[in-house]
């Protein structure tokens, strides 16, 4: 009997058909989240479990799902996931690192770039019919060229977004939980106390994976130790950054501007609080957003998921 797995969203064709040469297989065939009832139900008879990272992976779940050999999440982080609830049960997870490396450090740079020069608020004054003349001081941002990039969280991600700085001839500093003489070696990035990085960088870029240890980390104390003239940028996960505290922090002046991909609680509505701020630039989760890159994760997950049910070795276990 082929073994049965569950797919908890719309994939492309390729990904799908993958699964299908080698499953029996079910997919909640939907671009919106599968309801919990739903998943629960299919999860009983499932062999293995292919998720995004809306769904929660949880010992409620894995309760329902005995025969549960494999998760394979089509994402880099994980944190949808009670990873010590799936060690115990001998469930094997998967996730879809590289392949999104470059595309979620273009988003970075995208969000660095668009704050600091006022991208989408001088968007939204000319279509607010705003834009006057050309003058000396209107809508001055601050550069990006030369200027002082510090990264939190310099793993793959973090080590392509200081990779690129080298082409603005920026200064490089990082802070990760621990040093990579590799990382020094190959971009000149220096690594800094996180203190020390906060008040030195004019850029601060979060790549860290959100855990117990990155919850929080960003609140009013560490926005204070930030220069005025700083641009805030968060492409890992809302809860590291204390969303009440940016949104005081912003409206201070201090960071000077935010670029925010990820919030607390996703997806947020069009009545956000950060939303009113002209110094907050937002995009709906889409660090790993191009085609070309969420087809490669999907056909990841899919061969991880494969792999596992079929009595193989993970190919990207975490
Ligand atoms: C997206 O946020 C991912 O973790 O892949
Ligand atoms: C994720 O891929 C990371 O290490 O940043």
């Amino acid at each position: 009997m082929a073994p049965r797995v569950y797919i908890t969203r719309r994939l492309p064709q390729p990904a799908l058909e993958l699964v299908a040469a080698a499953c029996d297989v079910a997919v909640w065939d939907q671009d919106e989240p599968v309801p919990r009832d739903v998943l629960l139900a299919a999860a009983r008879s499932a062999d293995g479990l292919l998720t995004m990272l809306s769904d929660r992976i949880d010992g409620e779940l894995l309760d329902a799902a005995p025969g549960l050999k494999v998760v394979a999440n089509m994402a880099v982080g994980y944190d949808n996931v009670d990873l010590a609830e799936l060690r115990r049960r001998g469930v094997i997870l998967t996730n879809t690192p590289d392949v999104l490396t470059a595309t979620t450090a273009d988003m970075a740079w995208t969000l660095m770039l668009a704050a600091a020069r006022r991208l989408v608020e001088g968007h939204k004054l000319i279509e607010a019919g705003g834009w006057q003349s050309w003058s000396p001081g209107f809508m001055t941002g601050h550069d990006v060229s030369g200027a002082t990039l510090g990264v939190v969280g310099a793993g793959r991600i973090g080590g392509a977004v200081l990779r690129r700085g080298r082409g603005f001839d920026m200064a490089l500093r990082y802070h990760n939980r621990s040093r990579s003489p590799e990382l020094e070696q190959q971009t000149g990035a220096q690594f800094l106390p996180l203190d020390a990085l906060l008040a030195e960088a004019d850029f601060v870029v979060v790549a860290a994976p959100l855990t117990a240890q990155t919850r929080g980390l960003f609140g009013a104390r560490e926005f204070a130790l930030m220069k005025p003239t700083a641009v805030f940028v968060n492409v890992a996960r809302g809860p590291i950054v204390q969303e009440a505290a940016l949104y005081q922090a912003l409206r201070a002046g201090r960071p000077w501007a935010a670029g925010l991909d990820v919030f607390e609680r996703e997806p947020i509505g069009a009545d956000h609080p950060l939303l009113g701020l002209p110094n907050l630039v937002a995009a709906p989760h889409l660090g790993s957003a191009t085609v070309s890159t969420r087809l490669k994760m999907a056909t990841t997950a899919a061969r991880n998921l494969v792999a596992v049910v079929t009595g193989g070795a993970p190919l990207n276990p975490v």
